[in-house]
């Protein structure tokens, strides 16, 4: 009968060259390919603060980033130029700052007024409406708004 069942060294061994073989954690005898490493689990976002749903417009701006009583011009994802004005504390509007006399890009309002740098036609700074010549029409609104601390394109 003590021949059949194994004795309790036997045991004892096979269990010890187990325990040593690569992937238990035993000796490393720099021969076993290295275990790569284990990513962590992906999470989703959870800041109240993210700009915009995964599925909706990136963010053009920081609403900080554009100066009350004043404005920016920023690039939109598609390259193009977007003048954006703050009136008021959350009032963000967005004008293409290309002039419509003839195509030169505007600045954002000083006093209230945006001055085109080629021949001095005025726009009124919060509405983008022709204050004067010559110039014969104002600025192309564009579509924004604010979500949370950012500007977006409506
Ligand atoms: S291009 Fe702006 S006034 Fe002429």
């Amino acid at each position: 009968m003590d021949e059949v069942r194994p004795r309790r060294r036997q045991v004892l061994h096979g269990l010890a060259v187990t325990l040593s073989a690569p992937g238990w954690g035993g000796c490393d005898t720099g021969t076993e390919p290295p275990v790569p490493p284990v990513s962590p689990p992906r999470r989703e976002p959870t800041s109240s603060s993210a700009p915009s749903s995964p599925a909706g417009p990136p963010p053009v701006a920081a609403v900080a980033d554009i100066p009350l009583g004043g404005g920016r011009v920023v690039d939109r994802p598609d390259g193009r130029k977007l003048l954006l004005v703050r009136p008021a504390e959350a009032d963000v509007r967005g004008f293409d700052p290309t002039c419509p006399h003839q195509g030169c890009t505007v600045p954002p309002p000083v006093d209230g007024v945006i001055t085109c740098p080629c021949h001095a036609s005025q726009f009124d700074g919060p509405t983008g409406a022709l204050r004067r010549g010559p110039a014969t029409r104002g600025l192309t609104a564009v579509p924004v708004k604010v979500e949370g601390e950012h500007v977006v394109l409506a």
